[in-house]
């Protein structure tokens, strides 16, 4: 399917890797037979060009292909070796702590090269059933950021140079509605925050702008001015670009106030 300048390819994912319970050590014949089952039907409706070129269907198949290995063989998948970061921890803490939503950028352009490295993170997160549902509209033409910012109810403090604006958006058409209303949401977050965590390792700001509020025209422009289709399910938005200052440190909740810790 194409959209313009865009792309946006729909990911039917229909496959269910947990529920046909492959990562499970102990082998039972015909376990998951009926998600294997419902996989195999909606890979039907799947094209050969989709199934070579989108790696989240390719997994699926790739899932029923070895489910139908250890049923054949009668034995479970051997355990991966677990693969450690590294990553310390209290460098990774630093990172989390230190970021912050930066409203004002220096006059400094984002590049292509670097757009991408913060992009490529999103589908590392985890998402249900790896669906990996996010797709990623930006604009790195600051005249473009401004115009797209300025759709958004949260748009006041900000830089008359934007050099980044970004829409998080989902392909709902991926889930079981509306038992899994929540769950683009939930998928496509998780990436964001890795987005968030890679750029400003690269010394860049990315805040977040709700569209929770946006009216049926200003969701309209916006469309119009990235390219994103009606399938496309907009999470949130987000300006970016080099901080031309830090900002207060808001004030966080303490671990008391958060944890229920069970003993
Ligand atoms: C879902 C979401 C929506 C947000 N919307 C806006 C917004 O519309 N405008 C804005 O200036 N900041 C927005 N923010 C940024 C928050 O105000 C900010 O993350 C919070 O105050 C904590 O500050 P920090 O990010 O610097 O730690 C949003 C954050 C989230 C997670």
């Amino acid at each position: 399917m194409g959209y313009g300048r865009s792309k946006c390819t729909y990911t039917p994912c229909p496959v269910f890797g947990v529920q046909l319970r492959l990562h499970r050590q102990d082998f039972e014949r015909r376990r998951g037979l009926d998600a294997y089952r419902s996989a195999k039907r909606a890979l039907e409706n799947i094209s050969a060009q989709m199934a070579r070129t989108d790696p989240s269907v390719a997994w699926a198949i790739q899932k029923l292909q070895d489910y139908e290995e250890i049923q054949r063989s009668g034995s479970p998948y051997k355990p991966e070796p677990y693969i450690s970061t590294c990553c310390k921890c209290n460098q990774l803490i630093d990172a989390i702590k230190t970021r912050r939503s930066i409203r004002w950028y220096e006059n400094r352009p984002v590049d292509d090269e670097t757009v991408l490295r913060i992009i490529e993170s999103v589908n590392w997160a985890p998402s249900s059933c790896n669906r990996q549902p996010a797709k990623v509209f930006v604009t790195n033409n600051p005249e473009l950021s401004r115009r797209c910012l300025e759709l958004c109810s949260g748009s006041s403090g900000f830089s008359d140079y934007v050099p980044l604006f970004l829409i998080f958006a989902s392909d709902p058409r991926a889930y079981e509605m509306p038992r899994e209303v929540m769950m683009p949401y939930i998928d496509v977050s998780l990436g964001v925050q890795n987005c968030i965590l890679v750029a400003h390792s690269l010394g860049i700001s990315i805040t977040l702008l709700t569209w929770a509020q946006s009216s049926k025209q200003q969701d309209k422009q916006l469309r119009r001015l990235l390219l994103i289709p009606d399938s496309c399910q907009i999470i949130v938005n987000a300006t970016g670009g080099y901080p031309a200052f830090g900002a207060k440190v808001p004030a966080r909740k303490t671990i008391e106030q958060t944890i229920v810790l069970i003993k």
